[in-house]
Formats: structure tokens, C-alpha cells, sequence
């Protein structure tokens, strides 16, 4: 039989919500078990609601891992999908409607980067193998998570950062944390790490703009990097709902500020934060910093058991990339893949995923 060309995404472009939506539905009862579709807690509404299964970023790791479906469409970002395809077997193929969903704070640190950053630290630390554990927040390429796997380190996310911090102690005495600083001076903190014990890798200065007692006095280096989407958050909106409900409850994502997370009650990734949520007494008030989709869809869930939910920031604070993933763009993907034409495949090449995959490994050991 002649193969059929792939359907443009220009033909969905235009498409209107209501005619996108009959045709993903469409399109996924001629796909039946051959695909299956992940989402990020942070999708839209209107992307969220065919999710067959959703999570945090190890949830999700660990159920791409699981599927049996050829098709594993992620609604997420980029590293997101990169995961799925690492986890999952070889003949899976991990898809991501929009190739243009990347993660920001990912796009803070690259190999060349952390390359010469190694290459300074084992400069001023003798062996940088034998000296210090690179550990990276699980938002970063599949590139950097191979180089942790080739050099004894480690990935992480934001439900297990402490736990891997550990290991990583166990295993060397300092540990480099990649891109997000805000997650691994938390982290650290919990495990009383003195803020004096952690200083910020700039990667665009020599030596990460360190003195080499600072590197050598360090316990854990923190890259200068974070999440565009958290930094919103502040202190004062704490401070200031605390004084019109005392009796209130404030919850954020470990992405945001260290001062943010100590003002807070609970601390916890995007799992953890509905658990929390869920788990709370009726008629509770609670102040939430993270994104604001997650936010909006708890607030709407828990109303009935009069729970009153707000987001944290005055402001809207969307993840703009991951938005990206829209119905006409999972509508566009999954027509082609009912036809079976594979439209943005993610695929790690091998040298990179059997090192990345180490580095997960170990993750899901630790965690
Ligand atoms: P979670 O793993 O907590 O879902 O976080 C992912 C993320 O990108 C938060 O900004
Ligand atoms: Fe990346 Fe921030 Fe978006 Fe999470 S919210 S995916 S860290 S840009």
C-alpha cells in the first residue's frame, strides 16, 4: 500500500476550538491503544482534559516508563518528552505536539557550559571525579543528564532533590547543582547545608565569578539559573495575605526563592502541592505559588468542600511554552498518528540516552 504524506499543521492552524476538539476525539478512537497521552499538571484546560494519565515530572518519568502504547504523546516540554523516550522501549515513540514547548530554566545551562565549568573545577579541586557529585534538576537536556551518568552524578526532581542531594554527598564531598538554584538551596538547606555553604556558579564568568577558597570552601555550587515562572512569587505576597488571613495556608513549588519557601508552610512539587491541597480540612484558605493552571483547576475542584484557593502572584503567571501545546496542535498529531505518520518524534540519540538513562536509573534507585 502507497504511503500517505503527513497532513500539514497549517490545515489545524485555523482550525476553531469546537472543530479541533471533534477531531481529536475523532482521532483518538481510531488510535485506540496505540497511543496514550501524558500531561504536566501545568497544561491548559483545554489540552488537560484528554490527558489518560498526568503528573509531576518523576510521576510522569516513571509512567512513561510503564506505557505499552507505540505512541506516547506528551503534553508537556521538551525534556519532558525526552524523558519518555529515554524511559521507554526502543520501538515507543515519544511525540511533543509543539516542538516550540521548551522549558526556559532548562535553556540555562548547556553542556559546553557545564563542560567548562567541570574543567575549571577540577582546576582549582584537583580531580573533579573524585571531588564533586553534578547532580541536575530533571528540567534540563538529555545531554547534561548523560553527562551526570558518565561522571558518577545523578538526576533529580523537585519530590526527590533532598533525598538525591544526599546520595550525591554520600558518594563525593561537594555537589554541583544544575540549572535551578533555587531548588538545590532549598534542598540543601533541609539538609542543614548553611547558605554560607552554597555559592552561585555564574556561568558566564571565569570560574563561575569565584574566588578558588570560595569553590574549595563550598559544599554544594548552585548554577545561576531559575525558573521565569516562579521568580514572580515574592515574599511580600505572603507577608501581606498573612495579615488579612492569619489563619490561612500558604503552599509553593521548590522553584521558587528560598525566602518564599521558608515564609511558606508546605513546600512541594506539583504532586505534592494537590495531594496537600486535597488531603486539607473543608473550609481552609490557602495561598498557592506555582503555575497558574494548576492553581485555577484545584481552586475549581475544591470549592464544593469549601476550600478557597489563591494564587500567590498579583500577576498572571503562565507557563508560556508549555502553552504552546494547543488543541489544534494535538489535533494535527494525532491525525497524522492514527494515519501513522509520526509528526515530532523526540529522539534521544543513543550515545546520549544510554548515559542519561544511567542517571535516571540511579534517581529512581535513590528515590
Ligand atoms: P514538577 O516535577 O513538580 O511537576 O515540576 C516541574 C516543573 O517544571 C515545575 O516548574
Ligand atoms: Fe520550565 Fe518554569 Fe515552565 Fe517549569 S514552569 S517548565 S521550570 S519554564
Amino acid at each position: 500500500m502507497a504511503q500517505t504524506a503527513a497532513i500539514r499543521f497549517d490545515r489545524f492552524n485555523v482550525l476553531q476550538d469546537e472543530e479541533a476538539h471533534a477531531r481529536i476525539v475523532s482521532a483518538r478512537a481510531r488510535l485506540g491503544t496505540r497511543a496514550v497521552i501524558l500531561c504536566h499538571h501545568y497544561q491548559r484546560p483545554d489540552v488537560y482534559r484528554y490527558a489518560d494519565l498526568t503528573g509531576d515530572s518523576l510521576k510522569l518519568s516513571r509512567l512513561a516508563a510503564e506505557q505499552a502504547a507505540r505512541y506516547i504523546v506528551f503534553c508537556g516540554v521538551h525534556f519532558m518528552a525526552e524523558v519518555a523516550d529515554i524511559m521507554s522501549a526502543p520501538e515507543q515513540i515519544s511525540i511533543l505536539p509543539d516542538l516550540a514547548a521548551g522549558c526556559s530554566m532548562a535553556d540555562m545551562a548547556n553542556l559546553a557550559k557545564v563542560e567548562r565549568c567541570w574543567r575549571e573545577l577540577g582546576q582549582v579541586l584537583g580531580n573533579a571525579e573524585e571531588a564533586i557529585t553534578p547532580i541536575t534538576y530533571i528540567n534540563s537536556a538529555a545531554d547534561l543528564k548523560a553527562f551526570c551518568g558518565e561522571h558518577g552524578g545523578i538526576v533529580c526532581t523537585s519530590s526527590n532533590a533532598e533525598a538525591i542531594l544526599k546520595w550525591g554527598f554520600a558518594q563525593r564531598g561537594k555537589a554541583l547543582f544544575f540549572p535551578d538554584q533555587h531548588l538545590g538551596r532549598w534542598s540543601g538547606s533541609k539538609l542543614g547545608v548553611g547558605l554560607e555553604e552554597m555559592r552561585v556558579w555564574d556561568p558566564d564568568q571565569e570560574l563561575g565569578g569565584l574566588s578558588e577558597d570560595e569553590i574549595r570552601s563550598a559544599r554544594i555550587l548552585l548554577w545561576k539559573g531559575h525558573c521565569s515562572v516562579h521568580q514572580m512569587f515574592q515574599p511580600e505576597h505572603i507577608l501581606r495575605w498573612r495579615t488579612r488571613y492569619p489563619d490561612g495556608h500558604v503552599i509553593c513549588h521548590p522553584e521558587c526563592s528560598y525566602e518564599v519557601c521558608r515564609l511558606s508552610d508546605h513546600v512541594g512539587s506539583t504532586e505534592a502541592i494537590i495531594r496537600t491541597l486535597r488531603a486539607a480540612p473543608a473550609n481552609t484558605r490557602w495561598l498557592v505559588g506555582t503555575e497558574l493552571n494548576l492553581v485555577n483547576r484545584v481552586a475549581e475542584e475544591l470549592r464544593p468542600e469549601g476550600k478557597i484557593i489563591q494564587f500567590m502572584a498579583p500577576l498572571v503567571c503562565n507557563c508560556s511554552t508549555m502553552a504552546r501545546i494547543d488543541p489544534q496542535h494535538l489535533a494535527w498529531c494525532l491525525e497524522n498518528l492514527a494515519e501513522d505518520q509520526v509528526v515530532n518524534r523526540i529522539s534521544v540519540p543513543a550515545h546520549e540516552a544510554k548515559f542519561a538513562k544511567l542517571a535516571l536509573a540511579r534517581m529512581l534507585e535513590v528515590s
